[in-house]
């Protein structure tokens, strides 16, 4: 399999590319039961492309080749790539919400040299399986190890209940060792199915252990609400145990289908769209006008935001004739203290992002449930990378 990729790779490879087109792969997500991720990917990456025209030099054009993996499904996510590398051709790589997708992609990404932006995938490997891979999202350990330290400042008992897939691990293991350290004690913890899971008897379990806190990792999007509602069910918060996770639990878009059970959660994240940076203000303003009032951007759509702007300072800077070596370079250089999320950069040891990380807690604001910013942890690398220096 892999001797063919190569054959033919290196003929394509052969052939001149038009100069002022810049083939630019979008391996998203837009069905099964994760569409609504891709969704907001997609629009956050288009909104950014209508606004930013101006950013590519004249003459310069992108064409891009959207694909849809469907969501975690790392054969069609392989096959798609290699479709995408050998047949359209492309340049640059990007989208990827899913860990399971983005280590498929890894080897044949690096095989044919194809500068890759990670729109979302947060499992910490991720970006040491190919040197062409940078991320411009988030890893679970940024945001699960810092909130596992600050939960043990207040809280002595914990229960973990994590999806069973490569982030969850690293959201469960990052919170373990913060909580732990700090003199924290985990009272239980369980791995749910990443499909279809049914949370009702995994919160079952979790209540009869009466810890203070407990803490998830569900994907983002649907499961969020589901799973509050399995809270709701079960009457956990009667039960005097606070919801907290990574901010995948109470992402901004479902916040409105949650209702008032919601408030009180706590989470740490790297995004907010209640966040009154004026970075933050103009970018959802912007995606008001152009997706409607009731629409709310997450951090999802603020990955993909950030991964073209990466992309077209990557273009801008080579006049549209990519060069692999030279889009790593600029990448791991990659700065924008304006970010909607605040200040963010490449670390160029590790072509990982580093950025804000902030505690959260859903209020009410103007009637409606928001993620409130109350403490800032800044300019967080990730840990598990820190940890794990050679
Ligand atoms: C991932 O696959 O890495 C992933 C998916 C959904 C999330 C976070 C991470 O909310």
């Amino acid at each position: 399999m892999k001797t063919l990729f190569g054959l033919v790779l290196a003929f394509a490879l052969a052939l001149p590319a038009a100069a002022q087109t810049v083939r630019l792969g979008f391996l998203n997500t837009y069905s099964g039961p994760f569409a609504s991720l891709g969704e907001y990917v997609d629009k956050g990456a288009r909104l950014y492309m209508k606004l930013n025209a101006d950013k590519l030099p004249p003459g310069v054009k992108i064409d891009l080749v959207v694909r849809d993996a469907g969501g975690p499904n790392p054969d069609k996510a392989k096959q798609l790539a290699q479709e995408m590398i050998v047949r359209d051709r492309i340049q640059i790589l990007t989208g990827l919400v899913f860990t399971p997708n983005a280590f498929a992609i890894a080897p044949l990404v690096s095989e044919a040299k194809i500068p890759t932006a990670i729109m979302n995938a947060g499992t910490s490997a991720i970006t040491t399986r190919s040197p062409y891979i940078a991320r411009f999202s988030f890893t679970l350990w940024q945001s699960s190890y810092p909130f596992g330290q600050w939960a043990a400042k207040k809280y002595k008992r914990a229960y973990v209940l994590v999806s069973d897939f490569g982030a969850g691990h690293d959201s469960e293991q990052a919170f373990e060792k913060g909580f732990t350290e700090g003199g924290g004690q985990i009272v239980g913890k369980v791995r749910m199915p990443m499909q279809n899971p049914d949370f009702i008897p995994f919160m079952q379990r979790a209540k009869d252990t009466k810890p203070e806190i407990l803490f998830a990792f569900i994907p983002a999007g649907r499961q969020a609400t589901a799973i509050m509602k399995a809270y709701n069910e079960l009457a956990l918060d009667k039960a005097g145990i606070r919801f907290v996770g990574p901010g995948d639990i109470t992402t901004d878009e479902e916040l409105p289908n949650m209702g008032d059970i919601a408030l009180g959660a706590i989470t740490a994240h790297h995004y907010s769209a209640a966040a009154d940076r004026a970075p933050n203000k103009a970018f959802v303003a912007a995606w008001k006008k152009e997706y409607g009032e009731n629409s709310t951007p997450n951090f999802m759509a603020v990955g993909a935001w950030d991964a073209m702007d990466a992309i077209y300072q990557a273009i801008s800077e080579q006049k549209g004739k990519i060069d692999p070596e030279r889009t790593m370079a600029i990448w791991k250089n990659y700065k924008n203290p304006n970010s909607p999320r605040g200040p963010i950069s490449i670390d160029p040891e590790t072509r990982d992002i580093v950025q804000n990380e902030y505690i959260r807690e859903v209020r009410k604001v103007d009637g409606k449930l928001a993620n409130v910013e109350l403490e800032t942890i800044p300019n967080v690398k990730d840990p598990w990378k820190e940890f794990n220096k050679k």
